[in-house]
């Protein structure tokens, strides 16, 4: 009989810096994306998924997520944190957080920066039909280099992991999520740094360690740098991804839909006539000058847009006022280095 898989551990504890100036005063994962912080979207898609405990497992800007998150009852499970003083890199951070869960069943495990469409639930049955030690979510991508890429054998076991190189043997990449089994999370070395990529994954495959790949070839990103932070917003709003996060927030009010291309926060004030035509999130507060065109953009709170600005896949920071008839196209505007 398959066990349920119910619990999991979410990696929030990262420094994110190739997302600064972003990160300057906001941990990586709560960034919002499409006006929900990230986790929510992982937490959100998690619980679809069946599990019912997550641990947070935190280090930089830790204190920002429990004000948040609290015990999880908003969002229909139960949510602990698991705060490392010193970052203990992932393996490590999943040693530690996994002291948290109840249960001594295998543990689903999220990298906080990806989003993705892949069938978790599948990839649970995977898992357990393979009697798998650990089963990594696999996509393929056209430039691996940045990743860690595996090769398979033709029943999808993992022969070899390699973090990050020049020559990867093949495109099929660690998309972020991986199912572990308890007694594999006991084996890793307690209060130490540990990288799952660079130690405990090359471990257990020097050790015979029945490592399986679970590909999947739906929308998948990761989140690593604000340009990927804007595209993941607008393929939201746009419908190319989807998140039942985003519906969520829009069914309490958090935040609001003004046509099929646009969300916002609240107090908003659009100045007619504008125009915004794809994918943009505007943030509680702002105003949006009168003949100004904004499209696959970002707009933080209380910043002011000026008339006639024309902004293309740009950011615009918090606060920030920016000129009217201003040009931008791939942009941060008002982020301090
Ligand atoms: P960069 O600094 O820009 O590489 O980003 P990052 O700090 O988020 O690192 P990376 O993308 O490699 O991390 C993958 C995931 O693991 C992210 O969700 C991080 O938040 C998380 N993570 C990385 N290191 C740690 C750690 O030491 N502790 C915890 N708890 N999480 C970590």
């Amino acid at each position: 009989m398959q066990r349920k898989i119910t619990s999991a551990i979410l990696l929030v504890g990262g420094m994110g810096t190739r997302m600064q100036p972003l990160t300057f005063s906001t941990p990586k994962p709560m960034l919002k994306v499409a006006g929900v912080p990230f986790t929510e979207h992982q937490i959100v898609k998690a619980r679809e998924a069946g599990i019912t405990e997550i641990v947070l497992a935190t280090s930089f800007m830790a204190e920002i997520f429990e004000p948040y998150f609290g015990n999880g009852e908003k969002f229909g499970l139960k949510i602990s944190y698991a705060v490392e003083e010193s970052a203990l890199g992932t393996g490590g951070a999943i040693r530690n957080a996994a002291k948290k869960l109840s249960g001594t069943g295998p543990v689903v495990i999220f990298n906080g920066d990806v989003l993705s469409s892949h069938n978790l639930r599948e990839q649970m049955e995977f898992h357990e039909t393979n009697n798998a030690d650990v089963t990594l979510y696999l996509t393929e991508v056209p430039d691996a280099r940045a990743f860690g890429v595996v090769e398979l054998d033709a029943s999808k076991r993992i022969l070899t992991f390699n973090e990050k190189m020049e020559n990867p043997p093949t495109n099929m990449i660690n998309a972020g999520c991986y199912i572990f089994n308890h007694d594999v999370i006991e084996s890793i070395p307690e209060n130490a740094v540990i990288s799952v990529e660079r130690e405990t994954f090359p471990g257990l495959l020097n050790n015979d360690g029945r490592l399986f790949g679970f590909v999947d070839s739906n929308y998948w990103l990761d989140i690593g740098n604000p340009g990927a932070l804007l595209k993941a917003t607008s393929d939201l709003i746009s419908g190319v991804a989807s998140s039942s996060a985003v519906d969520e927030a829009l069914a309490d009010g958090r935040i609001f839909r003004r046509d099929s291309t646009l969300l916002h926060g609240e107090n908003v004030v659009f100045e007619q006539p504008s125009t915004q035509d794809s994918g943009c999130f505007i943030g509680s507060g702002a105003v949006i000058g009168s003949q100004s065109t904004l499209s696959r953009c970002v707009v933080g709170e209380n910043a002011i847009v000026g008339e006639k600005a024309v902004l293309i896949n740009t950011f615009v920071a918090p606060g920030f006022h920016v000129p009217a008839a201003t040009l931008a196209e791939n942009a941060f505007l008002g982020f301090t280095r």
